[in-house]
């Protein structure tokens, strides 16, 4: 299968990066990659994404109706494994903490030209966004999340092969953490602090909550961009609704999502917000990330 051997071809490539010393290896928590059955999922990537896209459905459904009862932060005992990551607050000078900040956030890319499109829009107009990958989307396009990682975009976990959190043994769920987590190292060289969760599942599951070592970062605005498909309805979603603190949901594998963010980007700035990671906007608002804790917003 030549998609398996571009796969091990690509894993080799980055153990003779890590063995050259061209990254940083910081302490690691190394859980194994992923199997060749799991790289074997790209030879159905396409409709892979069109069946993560259909499962949403239901269930994000079953999310959001209950999104407007919860609090912006769900507290519960944090874990003794509680991981900051790497990421810590070293805030940028651009940002003012006393002006509005929001964070948009993109799930299951890296895509191709959808992200591309996005990161061209975010340098253009000197924006931040955070991208909660997946691994199989991730080992196609490492090169996308070089170039977001150095514009200051921040990398999220979205799991190897999106998997709902709720589904799995704990073994099966850290490693779909870790395993990612260590894929985005290698690119980046450094690992991610923040989980968002597949399907909006777990994050109000007290045993999710403490076995995941990393924060678990949801939204409060929801466009709908996947079910939508339509960059106008994406676009009023975002600008009929933001606040101050807000983290916004898009997809960056869609066409009109970037489409969307091409408009939404410098229309927010316009209306004086800026636009940051979800670790800068949380710093900035003094809210610390914790392990065992979900997040929708940054507001006090
Ligand atoms: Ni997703």
């Amino acid at each position: 299968m030549i998609y398996k051997r571009v796969g091990i071809f690509a894993l080799c490539a980055m153990l003779c990066g890590i063995l050259l010393g061209c990254k940083k290896e910081p302490e690691v928590v190394f859980l194994s990659l992923p199997s060749d059955e799991n790289l074997e999922d790209q030879s159905s990537l396409m409709g892979n994404i069109q069946e993560v896209a259909e499962q949403m459905l239901p269930q994000m459904d079953s999310f959001e109706s209950t999104e407007d009862n919860n609090p912006a932060i769900i507290q519960t005992p944090a874990p003794a494994t509680a991981n900051m990551g790497e990421e810590t607050a070293n805030l940028p000078p651009d940002i003012d903490p006393n002006l509005p900040m929001v964070a948009l956030t993109f799930d299951d890319g890296p895509g191709s030209v959808s992200t591309t499109r996005i990161l061209d829009a975010l340098e253009a107009n000197g924006a931040r966004a955070t991208f909660f990958v997946q691994g199989k989307q991730a080992v196609l396009y490492p090169e996308l999340l070089q170039r977001a990682h150095s514009l200051g975009c921040q990398i999220g976990n979205h799991t190897y092969n999106h998997k709902d959190l709720t589904s799995l043994s704990d073994q099966e769920a850290l490693e779909q953490v870790e395993s990612l987590n260590e894929l985005v190292r290698e690119v980046t060289g450094e690992g991610c602090a923040l989980v968002r969760p597949p399907y909006g599942k777990g994050w109000k599951d007290e045993h999710v909550l403490n076995l995941i070592p990393y924060p678990l970062i949801m939204w409060s605005i929801d466009t709908l961009d996947w079910k939508t498909k339509d960059s106008a309805s994406t676009i009023k979603a975002v600008m009929d609704n933001v606040k101050d603190g807000d983290i916004i949901l898009m997809h960056d594998i869609y066409e009109q999502s970037a489409e969307a963010a091409e408009a939404i980007i410098p229309a927010l700035q316009e209306r004086g917000f800026q636009l940051v990671t979800v670790n800068e906007m949380f710093a900035c608002k003094n809210i610390p990330l914790e392990a065992g804790h979900a997040y929708r917003k940054a507001v006090q």
